[in-house]
């Protein structure tokens, strides 16, 4: 009986498993092809064609575009698919791809749900879904991948809970589900990832405690759980997790003390910590690169903070805490690149030392009691862009050291009791773009220096005791964007050359001493927006021409000694009298509470006259004529209008009209296109004073694009570098987008690598290489928000006619804030230089660039582009320049390098492998891992010396 039940049950077993293991086995290579054909059908839509064609029926599914096969099972391995703009649903029969190993659609805009049937894909070592528009919940199933090494679902709108299931994951190396709406408490049984390194958190609205089976997880590299809801303590057991390099908590309501055995982790090198509710104070630790304590309750008093110790720090933010102290002497042993302290309630002077802190580029201590004088010694920085003191107690005046400083871009001293003379060396500083210098008591001359800082953006002088006139000289200020000069002891004329001023949107002279009349080419002044000249003591009229000004928004001419018919008609019909009180005989429109003009009332009376005495055919004639005139008139006004009206300019850039961009380039002529690119097509052309440049088009097909021109506006316009491409204006409206740059003789690094008529030796690419490695550092350190480029390529490096390399292309630049991304456009970066980890957020991102620089750094020596068709399978380009390292480096050279460089070349293969050595450092497969670009361009310099010697640099 026994035996029969069990011969039923096992026989039953048998046939359950007959059927099932032969459903698995009559899939095959057909299976996958049917099942793929299933997936593109629900497509919607693919917008380079990657699929559309080479999809087909007809071909072997190994040989389509993104599939890879193993050859022992002959069935799909990998699908690699990220990046290709395609749009659609995922169709279950993804599921019968069951020898899949790798599924990557990362950085698409696949929408719907997470198809259940991807987690029968048992094999699966890679799940990268990350930057689509997937939503709904996480599938619990997914903890049934048992193999799965990457898991990526950053960037999409998941909601609901963790699945605790995932712990089952226990080979789970990289986990990142940022940016996403994930809602509950991060589940314990997290600490059973035993493998994991990258656990990624961020920018979700995840709540309660962290759990403190987190420290199991020995191997992990980073845990980023920044800007959530996550409350409570930070458990100490994080301090056992000793290979951890980042952990960023900010932007949550993390209370209580940093556990003092944080201090063991030594191998952390960047601490977020910003914005929550921490307090106590303990910061000595010793490897740091990046600190960020701001907007939290710290109290305590700096000599706490062993700067001296902060040996790696680059960034430090302690802003908003409450750190009453002097600033220690030790600072000046610090090597950070940004140092940032306001509102900390610092007292005391600035140390003499602070002159020893050379690698600053960003310096801010606004709104704290610091007193005492500008130290001399500010001139030793000699790297700093930003200098912010503002609203502090400082004495004394404003010393000659402070123009040393040549880098020097935003200078803001605004409500710092300075005195005395406003010094002529201020024309050195040929930088400046922003300088603030409200509030204080310097009671000079403006010196005429400051007239010839062509460049400069912003000038704020206001409530000062400056004396003297305006000279003519300041029509020399091409770039301004705002002159605010007001609550001053001015006298004088306003000069006629005012007027020259184009870019000028706010300017103020109000509470002056000027005298005579307002200049009546005011109208010329195109950008105006807002024109404040009260308080002063000029006469004579209101000019006409200020009525044809499009952007002008609120002006003032109260209290003076004017008089005649104020304007009727454009900005004039919208003022109140408010802007017109206290003057000697203005007259005009009655709302404005003035008298009507008396030129006004005898037009009146003198028609009446005219009609009596005409007679009416010579009426009737005038009126046709007359009325013809005006039509013409009107209709010219009218497309001229429409015109001008659409085109605005970004503020501190030079205005360039469409006509002139017209001219430039013959009407966008065929000839004068340098190349295309996802962007629209790029033009060469001439101004008429014989200036090259080039203008970029922007395609406005979609309403994206649009989107990313603002993006790349934005990010561009407060970006100078010797290794950017600057931008010299930009030129927008409805359907049409441009951006001005400078033109680039030498066209880009891509043409001069593969074209056969050109070739860059062995030390123009070592050049190349390490001018763009100057420009990401300055893009990624070089001020308090880090930019990521993101499309870092040859084709976007461009070679001016001395062969020095400029970074061009910010178009999908995503601009970060303190560490942490904050837009995301959906942007194209290119494939075979897109970081594995693409998609994911804050620092990680930024060591996207680094990645990409690798891979050029490889391809610039090899010739070789990563999409090269030598490249398939497990063969990269990165897998490749390894495998070289073990000897074989001359082999995988290009070869006009070696050609060209016969007896040097022993010396250069000598120190290749250190380059390549470098760029596989930069593509390291863990973000973390990998190296800053600050270290990069320091190798390569020291590179080059060992290579070329002391003379070449
Ligand atoms: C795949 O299996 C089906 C039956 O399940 C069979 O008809 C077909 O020939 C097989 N194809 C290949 C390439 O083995
Ligand atoms: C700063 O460095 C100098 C020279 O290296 C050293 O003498 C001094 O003691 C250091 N200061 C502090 C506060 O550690
Ligand atoms: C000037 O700075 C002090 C702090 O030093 C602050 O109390 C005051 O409000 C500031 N004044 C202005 C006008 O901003
Ligand atoms: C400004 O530059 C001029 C010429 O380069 C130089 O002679 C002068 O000493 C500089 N002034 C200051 C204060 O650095
Ligand atoms: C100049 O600076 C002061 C103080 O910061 C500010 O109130 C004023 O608006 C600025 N001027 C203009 C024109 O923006």
């Amino acid at each position: 009986m026994i035996n029969m039940l069990s011969y039923i049950f096992l026989s039953s077993f048998a046939l359950y498993c007959f059927v099932s293991c032969s459903a698995a086995d009559i899939k095959n290579i057909s299976t996958d092809k049917s099942s793929l054909l299933a997936f593109k059908s629900l497509i919607t839509s693919d917008p380079h064609g990657m699929l559309a064609n080479n999809w087909s029926t007809s071909s072997s599914v190994c040989n389509w575009v993104g599939v890879t096969c193993d050859n022992k099972h002959n069935r799909v391995h990998s699908l690699n698919l990220g990046s290709m703009g395609l749009r659609g649903t995922l169709s279950p029969n993804l599921g019968n791809l069951s020898f899949l190993v790798i599924l990557d659609l990362s950085n698409n805009r696949f929408g719907g749900m997470f198809p259940n049937e991807v987690c029968r894909l048992r094999r699966l070592k890679v799940l990268d879904f990350g930057f689509n528009g997937f939503v709904g919940e996480i599938p619990m199933a997914l903890g049934e991948l048992s193999q799965l090494q990457q898991l990526n679902l950053s960037i999409n709108h998941f909601s609901g809970f963790i699945p605790p299931s995932l712990c089952n994951l226990s080979k789970l190396e990289f986990f990142n589900f940022g940016k996403n709406s994930l809602e509950g408490t991060i589940p314990p049984v997290i600490g059973q990832l035993g493998r994991l390194k990258l656990l990624i958190l961020s920018y979700n609205k995840l709540s309660g405690f962290i759990p403190k089976e987190i420290s199991n997880i020995s191997s992990l590299q980073g845990l980023f759980v920044g800007s959530n809801y996550f409350s409570g303590p930070i458990p100490e057991e994080i301090g056992y997790l000793d290979q951890l390099e980042y952990l960023i908590l900010a932007y949550n309501n993390f209370s209580g003390s940093i556990p003092s055995n944080f201090l063991n982790i030594s191998s952390l090198t960047n601490l977020q910590i910003e914005h929550n509710s921490l307090s106590a104070s303990i910061f000595n630790f010793s490897n740091l690169v990046q600190l960020d304590l701001s907007e939290n309750a710290f109290s305590g008093t700096f000599p706490n903070i062993a700067f001296a110790n902060l040996r790696y720090l680059k960034y430090l933010e302690l802003s908003s805490n409450h750190i009453l102290s002097n600033l220690p002497k030790s600072i000046g042993n610090m090597t950070s690149v940004t140092f940032m302290v306001d509102f900390c309630g610092i007292d005391g002077n600035i140390p003499l030392e602070i002159g020893n802190m050379s690698n600053l580029i960003s310096l801010s201590m606004v709104g704290n009691n610091i007193n005492g004088p500008i130290p001399g010694t500010f001139k030793g920085l000699q790297k700093l862009q930003r200098l912010e003191l503002s609203n502090n107690g400082l004495h004394g005046s404003f010393i000659d050291e402070l123009c040393e400083m040549r880098s020097l871009i935003d200078l803001y001293l605004y409500n710092t009791t300075l005195s005395g003379v406003l010094p002529t060396c201020l024309g050195n500083m040929t930088f400046l773009e922003h300088l603030d210098l409200g509030y204080n008591n310097l009671n000079s001359k403006i010196p005429s220096s400051l007239w010839s800082l062509t460049d400069i953006l912003e000038i704020n002088l206001t409530n000062n005791a400056f004396t003297g006139n305006l000279p003519l000289e300041i029509g020399n200020l091409r770039a301004i964007v705002l002159l605010d000069i007001s609550r001053n002891l001015i006298s004088g004329n306003i000069p006629t050359t005012i007027t020259f001023l184009k870019t000028m949107e706010n300017i103020s002279l109000a509470h002056n001493n000027l005298q005579g009349s307002i200049p009546s080419s005011l109208g010329d002044m195109v950008g105006l927006i807002s024109l404040d000249l009260s308080q002063n003591m000029l006469t004579g009229v209101i000019p006409k021409s200020l009525t044809s000004l499009l952007y002008l928004q609120n002006i003032n001419f109260s209290y003076n000694s004017l008089q005649g018919e104020i304007p009727d008609g454009g900005l004039f019909k919208t003022l109140t009298a408010q802007s017109f009180i206290h003057n000697e005989a203005l007259c005009g429109n009655p709302r404005l509470q003035v008298p009507l003009c008396a030129k006004q009332v005898r037009k009146i009376s003198r028609k009446k006259k005219l009609l009596l005495k005409c007679t009416i055919p010579l009426v009737l004639l005038t009126i046709f004529v007359i009325a013809c005139i005006i039509l013409i008139k009107h209709k010219r006004k009218k497309v001229e209008n429409n015109l001008e009206k659409g085109l605005s300019t970004l503020g501190g850039q030079r205005r360039i009209s469409y006509y002139e961009l017209v001219q430039a380039t013959n009407g966008f002529n065929e000839g004068n296109l340098l190349g295309k690119g996802g962007f629209g097509s790029v033009y060469q052309g001439k101004l008429l004073d014989g200036e090259m440049i080039a203008v970029k088009v922007i395609d406005l097909q979609s309403e994206e694009k649009s989107k990313s021109f603002d993006a790349e506006c934005n990010s561009m316009r407060n970006l100078r570098h010797r290794n950017l491409v600057k931008i010299i204006s930009s030129c927008s409206n409805l359907d049409f987008k441009s951006l001005v740059m400078e033109f680039m003789s030498n066209g880009s690094v891509d043409k001069w690598l593969y074209s056969d008529n050109y070739c860059l030796n062995f030390l123009q690419r070592l050049n190349i290489m390490i001018d763009v490695a100057s420009a990401l550092e300055y893009l990624h350190h070089g001020s308090s928000i880090p930019v990521v480029h993101c499309d870092l390529k040859p084709t976007n490096v461009l070679l001016d006619e001395n062969m020095v390399a400029h970074v061009s292309d910010f178009g999908i630049a995503k601009l970060m804030d303190e560490g942490q991304s904050k837009t995301h456009t959906n942007t194209l970066a290119t494939i075979g230089y897109l970081a594995p980890e693409y998609g994911s957020e804050g620092i990680v991102s930024v060591k996207g660039d680094v990645y990409s620089y690798g891979i050029m750094l490889m391809e610039i020596f090899t010739r070789r582009k990563p999409t090269d068709d030598m490249f398939v399978g497990d063969l990269s380009l990165k897998t490749w320049i390894g495998e070289s390292l073990s000897g074989l480096i001359l082999e995988v050279l290009d070869s006009n390098l070696v050609q060209q460089n016969g007896e040097q070349m022993d010396n250069i293969l000598t120190h290749m492998s250190s380059i390549f050595g470098l760029a596989l450092n930069c593509c390291e497969h863990s973000p973390a891992a990998r190296i800053n670009m600050a270290d990069v361009k320091a190798t390569l310099i020291k590179l080059k010396t060992l290579i070329f010697g002391r003379s070449a640099t």
